[in-house]
Protein backbone atom coordinates (compact mmCIF):
# COMPACT_ATOMS: atom_id res chain seq x y z
CA UNK A 1 0.00 0.00 0.00
CA UNK A 2 1.21 3.30 -1.15
CA UNK A 3 2.62 5.38 2.19
CA UNK A 4 1.18 9.05 1.22
CA UNK A 5 -2.17 9.80 1.55
CA UNK A 6 -4.67 12.05 1.14
CA UNK A 7 -5.59 14.97 3.52
CA UNK A 8 -9.20 13.42 3.11
CA UNK A 9 -7.75 9.77 4.24
CA UNK A 10 -6.00 10.79 7.13
CA UNK A 11 -9.31 12.76 8.06
CA UNK A 12 -11.18 9.74 7.35
CA UNK A 13 -8.65 7.34 9.02
CA UNK A 14 -10.17 8.48 12.27
CA UNK A 15 -13.58 8.16 11.46
CA UNK A 16 -14.97 5.23 14.01
CA UNK A 17 -17.95 4.06 11.96
CA UNK A 18 -21.27 3.84 13.56
CA UNK A 19 -23.20 0.73 14.99
CA UNK A 20 -26.76 -0.25 16.05
CA UNK A 21 -27.38 -0.20 19.59
CA UNK A 22 -27.58 -3.52 20.22
CA UNK A 23 -24.14 -4.45 18.80
CA UNK A 24 -22.54 -1.71 20.95
CA UNK A 25 -22.94 -3.81 23.91
CA UNK A 26 -20.67 -6.46 24.64
CA UNK A 27 -23.49 -8.90 26.35
CA UNK A 28 -25.15 -9.20 23.06
CA UNK A 29 -26.58 -12.42 21.98
CA UNK A 30 -28.40 -14.50 19.16
CA UNK A 31 -32.09 -14.36 19.26
CA UNK A 32 -33.95 -17.44 16.79
CA UNK A 33 -36.97 -16.12 15.30
CA UNK A 34 -39.50 -18.16 13.09
CA UNK A 35 -37.78 -20.22 9.89
CA UNK A 36 -37.36 -18.82 6.83
CA UNK A 37 -38.70 -20.12 3.93
CA UNK A 38 -37.93 -18.51 -0.21
CA UNK A 39 -40.79 -17.78 -2.05
CA UNK A 40 -40.74 -20.42 -4.52
CA UNK A 41 -39.06 -23.57 -5.22
CA UNK A 42 -39.26 -25.33 -2.12
CA UNK A 43 -38.85 -29.09 -2.55
CA UNK A 44 -35.89 -28.49 -5.08
CA UNK A 45 -33.95 -26.43 -2.41
CA UNK A 46 -34.74 -28.84 0.47
CA UNK A 47 -32.97 -31.44 -1.67
CA UNK A 48 -30.16 -29.34 -2.32
CA UNK A 49 -29.56 -27.99 1.04
CA UNK A 50 -31.07 -30.88 3.09
CA UNK A 51 -29.07 -29.65 6.34
CA UNK A 52 -29.33 -25.86 5.93
CA UNK A 53 -33.04 -25.42 4.52
CA UNK A 54 -35.36 -23.81 6.96
CA UNK A 55 -33.21 -22.59 9.19
CA UNK A 56 -34.59 -19.82 11.68
CA UNK A 57 -34.02 -15.85 11.23
CA UNK A 58 -31.44 -14.56 13.23
CA UNK A 59 -31.37 -11.25 15.36
CA UNK A 60 -28.42 -9.68 17.24
CA UNK A 61 -29.75 -8.14 20.25
CA UNK A 62 -28.55 -7.13 24.10
CA UNK A 63 -27.98 -9.27 26.13
CA UNK A 64 -28.18 -9.96 29.78
CA UNK A 65 -24.41 -10.67 30.83
CA UNK A 66 -20.94 -10.62 29.43
CA UNK A 67 -19.82 -14.49 29.13
CA UNK A 68 -16.59 -15.12 28.70
CA UNK A 69 -15.64 -16.87 25.30
CA UNK A 70 -13.04 -18.51 23.67
CA UNK A 71 -10.29 -17.01 20.67
CA UNK A 72 -12.33 -17.33 17.01
CA UNK A 73 -10.49 -17.92 13.81
CA UNK A 74 -12.10 -16.68 11.16
CA UNK A 75 -11.10 -16.48 7.62
CA UNK A 76 -12.57 -13.76 5.23
CA UNK A 77 -13.28 -13.04 1.41
CA UNK A 78 -13.71 -10.34 -1.12
CA UNK A 79 -15.38 -11.67 -4.12
CA UNK A 80 -16.36 -10.14 -7.19
CA UNK A 81 -16.09 -6.68 -8.55
CA UNK A 82 -14.99 -4.37 -6.20
CA UNK A 83 -17.75 -2.07 -3.90
CA UNK A 84 -17.13 0.87 -1.68
CA UNK A 85 -17.20 -0.41 2.23
CA UNK A 86 -15.49 -3.59 1.46
CA UNK A 87 -12.58 -2.97 3.63
CA UNK A 88 -14.72 -1.81 6.20
CA UNK A 89 -16.45 -4.83 5.97
CA UNK A 90 -13.08 -6.27 7.31
CA UNK A 91 -12.40 -3.94 9.65
CA UNK A 92 -15.76 -4.22 11.57
CA UNK A 93 -15.03 -8.75 11.62
CA UNK A 94 -11.68 -7.87 13.17
CA UNK A 95 -12.82 -4.98 15.65
CA UNK A 96 -16.02 -7.50 16.85
CA UNK A 97 -13.34 -10.83 16.87
CA UNK A 98 -10.87 -8.99 19.42
CA UNK A 99 -13.96 -7.62 21.18
CA UNK A 100 -14.86 -11.23 21.71
CA UNK A 101 -11.02 -12.25 22.70
CA UNK A 102 -8.23 -10.08 22.08
CA UNK A 103 -6.72 -13.87 21.32
CA UNK A 104 -8.85 -14.18 18.04
CA UNK A 105 -7.37 -14.21 14.38
CA UNK A 106 -8.47 -13.30 11.08
CA UNK A 107 -6.93 -14.32 7.81
CA UNK A 108 -7.74 -12.57 4.43
CA UNK A 109 -7.82 -15.23 1.47
CA UNK A 110 -6.48 -13.55 -1.74
CA UNK A 111 -7.73 -12.58 -5.44
CA UNK A 112 -11.32 -14.10 -4.55
CA UNK A 113 -12.76 -17.32 -3.80
CA UNK A 114 -9.52 -18.66 -5.90
CA UNK A 115 -7.25 -18.03 -2.92
CA UNK A 116 -9.89 -20.05 -0.73
CA UNK A 117 -9.18 -22.80 -3.00
CA UNK A 118 -5.57 -22.47 -3.46
CA UNK A 119 -5.52 -21.85 0.12
CA UNK A 120 -3.45 -18.55 -0.46
CA UNK A 121 -4.26 -16.26 2.31
CA UNK A 122 -2.05 -13.50 5.13
CA UNK A 123 -2.87 -12.80 8.56
CA UNK A 124 -4.77 -9.54 9.66
CA UNK A 125 -3.18 -8.53 12.21
CA UNK A 126 -4.13 -4.77 13.14
CA UNK A 127 -1.27 -2.96 11.59
CA UNK A 128 -2.16 -4.35 8.85
CA UNK A 129 -5.76 -3.77 9.29
CA UNK A 130 -5.07 -0.39 10.36
CA UNK A 131 -4.94 1.74 7.19
CA UNK A 132 -7.60 0.85 5.26
CA UNK A 133 -10.42 1.83 7.79
CA UNK A 134 -12.91 3.70 5.82
CA UNK A 135 -10.75 3.50 2.69
CA UNK A 136 -12.54 2.08 -0.95
CA UNK A 137 -10.52 -0.43 -2.95
CA UNK A 138 -10.67 -4.12 -2.06
CA UNK A 139 -6.89 -4.03 -2.23
CA UNK A 140 -6.71 -4.86 1.18
CA UNK A 141 -6.58 -8.62 -0.18
CA UNK A 142 -7.68 -8.19 -4.03
CA UNK A 143 -10.52 -9.85 -5.65
CA UNK A 144 -11.49 -12.87 -7.91
CA UNK A 145 -14.53 -14.20 -9.73
CA UNK A 146 -13.57 -17.87 -9.08
CA UNK A 147 -16.91 -20.46 -7.68
CA UNK A 148 -16.62 -22.73 -5.13
CA UNK A 149 -19.08 -25.54 -6.81
CA UNK A 150 -17.25 -28.03 -7.92
CA UNK A 151 -16.64 -31.68 -5.55
CA UNK A 152 -12.46 -31.05 -5.65
CA UNK A 153 -13.05 -27.18 -5.06
CA UNK A 154 -14.79 -27.89 -1.94
CA UNK A 155 -12.29 -30.64 -0.89
CA UNK A 156 -9.85 -27.98 -0.83
CA UNK A 157 -12.12 -25.84 0.77
CA UNK A 158 -11.90 -28.04 3.57
CA UNK A 159 -8.02 -29.32 3.80
CA UNK A 160 -7.41 -25.16 3.87
CA UNK A 161 -9.85 -24.69 6.71
CA UNK A 162 -8.88 -27.75 8.47
CA UNK A 163 -5.02 -26.61 8.08
CA UNK A 164 -6.01 -22.84 9.57
CA UNK A 165 -8.63 -24.61 11.96
CA UNK A 166 -10.98 -21.87 10.91
CA UNK A 167 -14.57 -21.62 13.01
CA UNK A 168 -15.81 -19.65 10.37
CA UNK A 169 -15.56 -17.95 6.55
CA UNK A 170 -17.04 -14.99 5.97
CA UNK A 171 -17.82 -14.52 2.16
CA UNK A 172 -18.36 -10.93 0.72
CA UNK A 173 -19.59 -10.91 -2.38
CA UNK A 174 -23.07 -10.56 -4.36
CA UNK A 175 -25.50 -13.21 -5.23
CA UNK A 176 -23.38 -15.55 -7.08
CA UNK A 177 -21.01 -15.61 -3.82
CA UNK A 178 -23.79 -16.05 -1.78
CA UNK A 179 -25.25 -18.71 -3.39
CA UNK A 180 -21.58 -20.54 -3.04
CA UNK A 181 -21.66 -19.41 0.60
CA UNK A 182 -24.71 -21.38 0.82
CA UNK A 183 -23.27 -24.27 -0.94
CA UNK A 184 -20.18 -24.30 1.48
CA UNK A 185 -21.78 -24.20 4.53
CA UNK A 186 -24.10 -27.04 3.70
CA UNK A 187 -21.21 -29.08 2.63
CA UNK A 188 -19.14 -28.51 5.61
CA UNK A 189 -22.48 -29.04 7.78
CA UNK A 190 -23.19 -32.42 5.90
CA UNK A 191 -19.52 -33.41 6.60
CA UNK A 192 -19.78 -32.76 10.69
CA UNK A 193 -16.95 -30.23 10.26
CA UNK A 194 -16.40 -27.38 12.32
CA UNK A 195 -16.16 -24.14 9.76
CA UNK A 196 -19.34 -21.93 9.57
CA UNK A 197 -20.06 -19.76 6.34
CA UNK A 198 -21.92 -16.35 6.58
CA UNK A 199 -21.91 -14.17 3.44
CA UNK A 200 -23.08 -10.37 3.35
CA UNK A 201 -24.52 -8.98 0.51
CA UNK A 202 -22.13 -6.94 -1.35
CA UNK A 203 -22.70 -5.56 -4.62
CA UNK A 204 -22.56 -1.92 -6.58
CA UNK A 205 -25.39 -3.24 -8.87
CA UNK A 206 -27.90 -2.89 -5.70
CA UNK A 207 -29.23 -5.69 -6.97
CA UNK A 208 -29.15 -8.39 -4.33
CA UNK A 209 -32.23 -6.82 -2.06
CA UNK A 210 -35.23 -8.49 -1.01
CA UNK A 211 -37.69 -8.21 1.70
CA UNK A 212 -34.81 -9.56 3.89
CA UNK A 213 -31.80 -7.64 2.83
CA UNK A 214 -32.74 -3.89 2.48
CA UNK A 215 -29.63 -3.05 0.46
CA UNK A 216 -26.50 -4.58 -1.12
CA UNK A 217 -23.40 -2.20 0.43
CA UNK A 218 -21.73 0.10 -1.90
CA UNK A 219 -24.53 0.91 -4.17
CA UNK A 220 -24.73 4.42 -1.62
CA UNK A 221 -21.39 5.52 -2.48
CA UNK A 222 -21.30 4.31 -6.26
CA UNK A 223 -25.00 5.65 -7.30
CA UNK A 224 -23.67 8.85 -5.64
CA UNK A 225 -20.59 9.33 -7.47
CA UNK A 226 -22.27 8.50 -10.54
CA UNK A 227 -24.67 11.25 -9.85
CA UNK A 228 -21.90 13.93 -8.84
CA UNK A 229 -20.61 13.51 -12.53
CA UNK A 230 -24.53 13.07 -14.05
CA UNK A 231 -25.14 16.89 -12.54
CA UNK A 232 -21.79 18.10 -14.03
CA UNK A 233 -22.48 17.13 -17.19
CA UNK A 234 -25.94 18.55 -16.95
CA UNK A 235 -24.61 21.72 -16.20
CA UNK A 236 -21.87 21.49 -18.95
CA UNK A 237 -24.94 20.40 -21.41
CA UNK A 238 -26.90 23.67 -20.22
CA UNK A 239 -23.61 25.97 -20.36
CA UNK A 240 -22.28 24.84 -24.07
CA UNK A 241 -25.85 24.11 -25.48
CA UNK A 242 -24.61 22.31 -28.25
CA UNK A 243 -24.08 18.46 -26.88
CA UNK A 244 -26.35 15.30 -26.36
CA UNK A 245 -24.61 13.44 -23.75
CA UNK A 246 -25.57 9.11 -23.72
CA UNK A 247 -24.05 8.44 -20.17
CA UNK A 248 -24.24 4.28 -20.19
CA UNK A 249 -23.76 3.68 -16.10
CA UNK A 250 -22.99 0.57 -15.13
CA UNK A 251 -25.20 -2.29 -12.63
CA UNK A 252 -25.13 -5.21 -14.85
CA UNK A 253 -28.64 -6.63 -15.38
CA UNK A 254 -30.56 -4.26 -13.27
CA UNK A 255 -31.31 -0.88 -13.65
CA UNK A 256 -30.97 0.29 -9.81
CA UNK A 257 -28.13 2.55 -10.55
CA UNK A 258 -29.31 4.66 -13.59
CA UNK A 259 -32.68 4.67 -11.75
CA UNK A 260 -31.50 6.20 -8.57
CA UNK A 261 -28.98 8.41 -10.58
CA UNK A 262 -32.45 9.91 -12.64
CA UNK A 263 -33.76 10.73 -9.36
CA UNK A 264 -31.01 12.10 -7.70
CA UNK A 265 -30.25 14.28 -11.29
CA UNK A 266 -33.71 14.53 -13.75
CA UNK A 267 -31.99 13.78 -16.70
CA UNK A 268 -34.20 14.21 -19.92
CA UNK A 269 -34.30 10.20 -20.70
CA UNK A 270 -33.32 7.56 -18.31
CA UNK A 271 -33.70 4.54 -19.95
CA UNK A 272 -34.96 1.45 -17.04
CA UNK A 273 -34.74 -1.70 -18.82
CA UNK A 274 -37.10 -3.52 -17.16
CA UNK A 275 -40.23 -1.31 -18.48
CA UNK A 276 -38.27 -1.79 -21.90
CA UNK A 277 -39.12 -5.53 -21.17
CA UNK A 278 -41.97 -5.28 -20.14
CA UNK A 279 -43.11 -3.20 -22.92
CA UNK A 280 -41.36 -5.89 -25.24
CA UNK A 281 -39.77 -2.60 -27.05
CA UNK A 282 -37.65 -3.54 -30.11
CA UNK A 283 -34.41 -1.67 -30.58
CA UNK A 284 -36.00 0.44 -33.09
CA UNK A 285 -38.71 1.36 -31.06
CA UNK A 286 -36.30 2.12 -28.45
CA UNK A 287 -34.39 4.61 -31.03
CA UNK A 288 -37.62 6.11 -31.85
CA UNK A 289 -38.70 7.10 -28.27
CA UNK A 290 -34.84 8.59 -28.30
CA UNK A 291 -34.96 10.45 -31.39
CA UNK A 292 -38.51 11.70 -30.51
CA UNK A 293 -37.03 13.73 -27.69
CA UNK A 294 -34.10 15.08 -29.13
CA UNK A 295 -36.62 16.49 -31.56
CA UNK A 296 -38.85 17.56 -29.66
CA UNK A 297 -36.60 19.53 -27.93
CA UNK A 298 -34.71 21.39 -30.43
CA UNK A 299 -38.14 22.43 -31.57
CA UNK A 300 -38.24 24.12 -28.40
CA UNK A 301 -34.27 25.70 -29.19
CA UNK A 302 -32.78 22.88 -26.58
CA UNK A 303 -30.67 21.21 -28.88
CA UNK A 304 -28.81 19.44 -26.18
CA UNK A 305 -29.30 16.76 -23.10
CA UNK A 306 -28.78 13.73 -21.02
CA UNK A 307 -29.37 10.64 -21.22
CA UNK A 308 -29.00 7.63 -19.15
CA UNK A 309 -28.37 4.09 -20.36
CA UNK A 310 -28.28 1.61 -17.94
CA UNK A 311 -25.62 -1.34 -18.26
CA UNK A 312 -27.99 -4.48 -19.01
CA UNK A 313 -29.93 -2.77 -21.49
CA UNK A 314 -29.14 -5.51 -24.30
CA UNK A 315 -30.42 -8.03 -22.12
CA UNK A 316 -33.35 -6.41 -22.13
CA UNK A 317 -34.20 -6.15 -25.63
CA UNK A 318 -36.47 -8.92 -26.53
CA UNK A 319 -34.39 -9.57 -30.39
CA UNK A 320 -30.74 -9.20 -28.24
CA UNK A 321 -32.32 -11.13 -25.37
CA UNK A 322 -32.96 -13.97 -27.74
CA UNK A 323 -29.37 -13.87 -29.33
CA UNK A 324 -27.48 -13.96 -26.25
CA UNK A 325 -29.27 -16.91 -24.76
CA UNK A 326 -28.69 -18.55 -27.87
CA UNK A 327 -25.12 -17.87 -27.56
CA UNK A 328 -25.22 -19.11 -24.21
CA UNK A 329 -26.15 -22.72 -25.11
CA UNK A 330 -23.59 -22.43 -27.87
CA UNK A 331 -20.43 -20.82 -25.01
CA UNK A 332 -21.88 -23.18 -22.26
CA UNK A 333 -21.89 -26.39 -24.53
CA UNK A 334 -20.35 -29.14 -23.12
CA UNK A 335 -19.14 -27.54 -19.74
CA UNK A 336 -17.74 -24.81 -21.49
CA UNK A 337 -16.50 -26.70 -24.66
CA UNK A 338 -18.60 -24.74 -27.20
CA UNK A 339 -16.20 -21.02 -26.16
CA UNK A 340 -13.12 -22.93 -26.49
CA UNK A 341 -14.35 -24.38 -29.91
CA UNK A 342 -15.25 -20.50 -31.08
CA UNK A 343 -12.00 -18.84 -29.45
CA UNK A 344 -9.56 -21.66 -31.32
CA UNK A 345 -11.22 -20.64 -35.07
CA UNK A 346 -8.59 -18.36 -36.44
CA UNK A 347 -10.45 -14.79 -36.61
CA UNK A 348 -13.78 -12.99 -36.74
CA UNK A 349 -14.90 -14.21 -39.83
CA UNK A 350 -14.66 -17.87 -39.12
CA UNK A 351 -16.41 -17.26 -35.87
CA UNK A 352 -19.64 -15.63 -37.60
CA UNK A 353 -19.66 -18.61 -40.17
CA UNK A 354 -19.77 -20.67 -37.46
CA UNK A 355 -22.38 -19.38 -35.74
CA UNK A 356 -24.76 -18.95 -37.98
CA UNK A 357 -24.41 -22.68 -38.67
CA UNK A 358 -25.92 -22.87 -34.64
CA UNK A 359 -28.08 -19.70 -34.10
CA UNK A 360 -31.59 -19.32 -35.43
CA UNK A 361 -32.05 -17.35 -38.49
CA UNK A 362 -33.36 -14.30 -36.34
CA UNK A 363 -30.28 -14.22 -34.09
CA UNK A 364 -27.91 -14.59 -37.05
CA UNK A 365 -29.97 -11.59 -38.77
CA UNK A 366 -29.63 -9.63 -35.42
CA UNK A 367 -25.92 -10.65 -34.95
CA UNK A 368 -25.02 -9.63 -38.26
CA UNK A 369 -26.60 -6.03 -37.60
CA UNK A 370 -24.38 -5.57 -34.45
CA UNK A 371 -21.67 -3.34 -34.72
CA UNK A 372 -18.02 -5.82 -34.43
CA UNK A 373 -16.59 -4.76 -31.45
CA UNK A 374 -20.19 -5.79 -29.54
CA UNK A 375 -20.40 -9.18 -31.78
CA UNK A 376 -17.21 -9.74 -30.08
CA UNK A 377 -17.93 -8.76 -26.65
CA UNK A 378 -21.17 -11.47 -26.60
CA UNK A 379 -19.11 -14.12 -26.88
CA UNK A 380 -16.90 -13.12 -23.62
CA UNK A 381 -19.24 -15.08 -21.12
CA UNK A 382 -17.52 -15.50 -17.74
CA UNK A 383 -17.30 -18.78 -15.20
CA UNK A 384 -20.65 -17.33 -14.28
CA UNK A 385 -22.30 -17.75 -18.04
CA UNK A 386 -22.59 -13.76 -17.37
CA UNK A 387 -22.04 -11.44 -20.92
CA UNK A 388 -19.62 -8.79 -19.56
CA UNK A 389 -22.10 -6.10 -20.48
CA UNK A 390 -19.68 -3.68 -18.85
CA UNK A 391 -17.68 -3.94 -22.21
CA UNK A 392 -20.65 -3.57 -24.62
CA UNK A 393 -21.11 0.36 -26.06
CA UNK A 394 -24.38 0.61 -26.02
CA UNK A 395 -24.71 4.02 -25.63
CA UNK A 396 -22.36 4.16 -28.85
CA UNK A 397 -24.57 1.39 -30.61
CA UNK A 398 -27.97 4.09 -29.43
CA UNK A 399 -25.83 7.27 -31.07
CA UNK A 400 -25.21 5.73 -34.35
CA UNK A 401 -28.64 4.47 -34.76
CA UNK A 402 -30.17 7.95 -34.11
CA UNK A 403 -27.86 9.36 -36.23
CA UNK A 404 -28.53 7.10 -38.78
CA UNK A 405 -32.89 7.79 -38.08
CA UNK A 406 -31.72 11.77 -37.83
CA UNK A 407 -30.00 11.34 -41.06
CA UNK A 408 -32.80 10.24 -43.38
CA UNK A 409 -34.68 13.98 -42.46
CA UNK A 410 -33.99 16.81 -44.77
CA UNK A 411 -31.18 18.85 -45.13
CA UNK A 412 -33.20 21.34 -42.80
CA UNK A 413 -34.36 19.73 -40.60
CA UNK A 414 -31.54 18.42 -39.93
CA UNK A 415 -29.62 21.52 -39.24
CA UNK A 416 -31.85 22.71 -37.01
CA UNK A 417 -32.01 19.79 -34.70
CA UNK A 418 -27.52 19.41 -35.31
CA UNK A 419 -27.40 16.80 -33.38
CA UNK A 420 -24.10 16.69 -31.69
CA UNK A 421 -23.66 13.29 -29.21
CA UNK A 422 -20.83 12.85 -26.55
CA UNK A 423 -20.87 9.14 -25.25
CA UNK A 424 -19.77 8.34 -21.47
CA UNK A 425 -19.37 5.61 -19.36
CA UNK A 426 -19.33 5.47 -15.90
CA UNK A 427 -18.45 2.00 -14.42
CA UNK A 428 -15.22 1.55 -12.68
CA UNK A 429 -15.10 5.28 -11.29
CA UNK A 430 -17.96 4.50 -8.70
CA UNK A 431 -16.52 0.94 -7.74
CA UNK A 432 -13.41 2.03 -5.11
CA UNK A 433 -14.81 5.76 -4.06
CA UNK A 434 -13.80 6.64 -0.01
CA UNK A 435 -17.67 5.17 1.15
CA UNK A 436 -20.07 7.80 2.24
CA UNK A 437 -20.65 7.51 5.62
CA UNK A 438 -24.28 5.19 4.73
CA UNK A 439 -22.03 2.70 3.30
CA UNK A 440 -19.38 3.23 5.97
CA UNK A 441 -21.15 2.45 9.16
CA UNK A 442 -23.17 0.02 7.40
CA UNK A 443 -20.30 -2.18 6.45
CA UNK A 444 -18.66 -1.87 9.69
CA UNK A 445 -21.89 -3.00 11.12
CA UNK A 446 -22.21 -5.91 8.27
CA UNK A 447 -18.62 -6.93 9.48
CA UNK A 448 -19.57 -6.77 13.14
CA UNK A 449 -22.42 -8.58 12.91
CA UNK A 450 -20.75 -11.33 10.81
CA UNK A 451 -18.11 -12.36 13.65
CA UNK A 452 -21.35 -12.98 15.96
CA UNK A 453 -23.35 -15.17 14.29
CA UNK A 454 -20.58 -17.16 13.71
CA UNK A 455 -19.44 -17.27 17.39
CA UNK A 456 -22.92 -17.89 17.92
CA UNK A 457 -22.98 -20.86 15.92
CA UNK A 458 -24.60 -20.28 12.35
CA UNK A 459 -23.66 -21.22 9.05
CA UNK A 460 -25.15 -20.47 5.88
CA UNK A 461 -26.73 -17.07 6.64
CA UNK A 462 -26.18 -13.60 5.10
CA UNK A 463 -25.83 -10.83 7.39
CA UNK A 464 -28.70 -8.55 7.63
CA UNK A 465 -29.19 -4.92 9.09
CA UNK A 466 -32.67 -3.45 8.93
CA UNK A 467 -34.24 -0.53 9.66
CA UNK A 468 -31.55 1.29 7.20
CA UNK A 469 -33.22 4.49 6.68
CA UNK A 470 -33.58 5.24 10.59
CA UNK A 471 -30.88 6.72 12.10
CA UNK A 472 -28.00 4.15 13.19
CA UNK A 473 -28.79 3.69 16.99
CA UNK A 474 -32.00 1.66 15.49
CA UNK A 475 -30.58 -0.39 13.07
CA UNK A 476 -31.34 -4.29 13.17
CA UNK A 477 -28.70 -6.59 12.50
CA UNK A 478 -28.80 -10.51 12.22
CA UNK A 479 -28.73 -13.15 9.53
CA UNK A 480 -31.38 -14.06 6.71
CA UNK A 481 -30.93 -18.14 6.19
CA UNK A 482 -29.19 -17.78 2.62
CA UNK A 483 -31.21 -20.67 1.02
CA UNK A 484 -34.94 -18.27 2.14
CA UNK A 485 -33.12 -15.79 -0.88
CA UNK A 486 -32.83 -18.30 -3.16
CA UNK A 487 -34.97 -19.88 -5.79
CA UNK A 488 -34.36 -22.05 -8.77
CA UNK A 489 -33.70 -20.90 -12.10
CA UNK A 490 -32.09 -22.71 -15.30
CA UNK A 491 -28.57 -21.94 -15.52
CA UNK A 492 -26.26 -23.69 -18.65
CA UNK A 493 -29.29 -25.74 -19.25
CA UNK A 494 -29.87 -27.32 -15.55
CA UNK A 495 -32.26 -25.99 -13.29
CA UNK A 496 -30.04 -24.67 -10.16
CA UNK A 497 -30.87 -22.76 -6.88
CA UNK A 498 -29.21 -19.11 -6.76
CA UNK A 499 -29.76 -16.23 -4.98
CA UNK A 500 -32.92 -14.26 -6.29
CA UNK A 501 -31.52 -11.07 -8.12
CA UNK A 502 -33.66 -8.22 -7.46
CA UNK A 503 -35.09 -6.00 -10.50
CA UNK A 504 -36.34 -2.56 -11.00
CA UNK A 505 -40.06 -3.39 -9.41
CA UNK A 506 -42.02 -1.47 -11.61
CA UNK A 507 -44.85 -1.28 -9.45
CA UNK A 508 -42.50 -0.33 -6.77
CA UNK A 509 -42.12 3.54 -4.85
CA UNK A 510 -38.58 4.71 -6.82
CA UNK A 511 -40.01 4.11 -10.56
CA UNK A 512 -43.13 5.27 -10.23
CA UNK A 513 -41.82 8.66 -8.79
CA UNK A 514 -39.76 8.73 -11.97
CA UNK A 515 -42.22 8.12 -14.23
CA UNK A 516 -44.65 10.34 -13.19
CA UNK A 517 -41.95 13.48 -14.01
CA UNK A 518 -39.85 12.39 -16.37
CA UNK A 519 -42.47 14.16 -19.34
CA UNK A 520 -41.40 17.05 -17.56
CA UNK A 521 -37.59 16.38 -17.12
CA UNK A 522 -37.71 15.11 -21.07
CA UNK A 523 -38.60 18.75 -22.36
CA UNK A 524 -37.89 21.19 -19.82
CA UNK A 525 -33.86 21.65 -18.00
CA UNK A 526 -34.72 20.53 -14.74
CA UNK A 527 -31.08 18.99 -13.74
CA UNK A 528 -30.69 18.47 -10.11
CA UNK A 529 -26.88 18.38 -9.04
CA UNK A 530 -26.23 16.53 -6.23
CA UNK A 531 -22.57 17.54 -6.06
CA UNK A 532 -19.88 14.96 -4.15
CA UNK A 533 -19.82 12.64 -1.55
CA UNK A 534 -19.81 14.74 1.60
CA UNK A 535 -18.23 12.67 4.78
CA UNK A 536 -18.47 15.78 6.75
CA UNK A 537 -21.10 18.35 7.81
CA UNK A 538 -24.68 18.60 8.28
CA UNK A 539 -26.36 14.81 8.34
CA UNK A 540 -28.62 15.67 5.60
CA UNK A 541 -25.78 16.43 3.40
CA UNK A 542 -23.43 13.26 4.32
CA UNK A 543 -25.68 10.92 6.03
CA UNK A 544 -28.73 10.71 3.83
CA UNK A 545 -29.25 7.29 2.07
CA UNK A 546 -30.33 6.57 -1.30
CA UNK A 547 -33.45 7.99 -2.86
CA UNK A 548 -34.36 3.96 -3.78
CA UNK A 549 -33.80 2.76 -0.29
CA UNK A 550 -35.68 5.76 1.31
CA UNK A 551 -38.53 5.39 -1.14
CA UNK A 552 -38.72 1.76 -0.62
CA UNK A 553 -38.84 1.64 3.28
CA UNK A 554 -41.43 4.54 3.20
CA UNK A 555 -43.94 2.27 1.79
P1 LIG B 1 -20.55 -7.73 -8.75
O1 LIG B 1 -21.87 -8.29 -9.13
O2 LIG B 1 -19.50 -8.75 -8.61
O3 LIG B 1 -20.64 -6.83 -7.57
O4 LIG B 1 -20.06 -6.83 -9.97
C1 LIG B 1 -20.44 -5.55 -10.20
C2 LIG B 1 -19.95 -5.04 -11.52
O5 LIG B 1 -19.36 -3.77 -11.29
C3 LIG B 1 -21.06 -4.94 -12.56
O6 LIG B 1 -21.81 -3.76 -12.43
C4 LIG B 1 -20.28 -5.01 -13.84
O7 LIG B 1 -21.07 -5.46 -14.92
C5 LIG B 1 -19.20 -5.98 -13.51
O8 LIG B 1 -18.98 -5.87 -12.13
C6 LIG B 1 -17.92 -5.74 -14.25
O9 LIG B 1 -17.09 -6.82 -14.05
P2 LIG B 1 -15.52 -6.79 -14.14
O10 LIG B 1 -15.02 -6.17 -12.87
O11 LIG B 1 -15.17 -8.22 -14.18
O12 LIG B 1 -15.15 -6.00 -15.34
Amino acid sequence: MSTEVSALQQARAVYQPRLPKALCQQTMKVELGEPALPSSGHEELKKHFPKTYGQRVATLVQGDGAAPFKPLRVGVVLSGGPAPGGHNVIVGLFDALKAVHAGSALFGFLKGPGGVIKGKYKELTADVVAPYRNTGGFNMLMSGRDKIERPEHLEACEKNFAALDLDGLVVVGGDDSNTNAAVLAEHMLGKGLRTRVIGVPKTIDGDMKSREIEASFGFDTAAKTYSELIGNVCRDAQSSVKYWHFVRLMGRAASHITLECALQTHPNVALISEEIQAEKLTLREVVERLADVIIRRAGAGRKYGIVLVPEGLPEFIPEIKALIDELNIILGANKGEGKKQIESLRDHGERVQYLSNLLSDHSVRVYAQLPFDIQEVLLKTDSHGNVPLSQVETERLLIDLISDKIGLLSHERRKEIAFSPLSHFLGYEGRCGAPSNFDADYCYTLGFAAAHLIKAGLTGYTVHVRNLTRPHEEWIAGGTPITALMNIETRRGEPTPVVKKALVDLQGAPFKTFAAQREMWALEDAYVLPGPVQHFGPPEVCDAPTMTLKMERAT
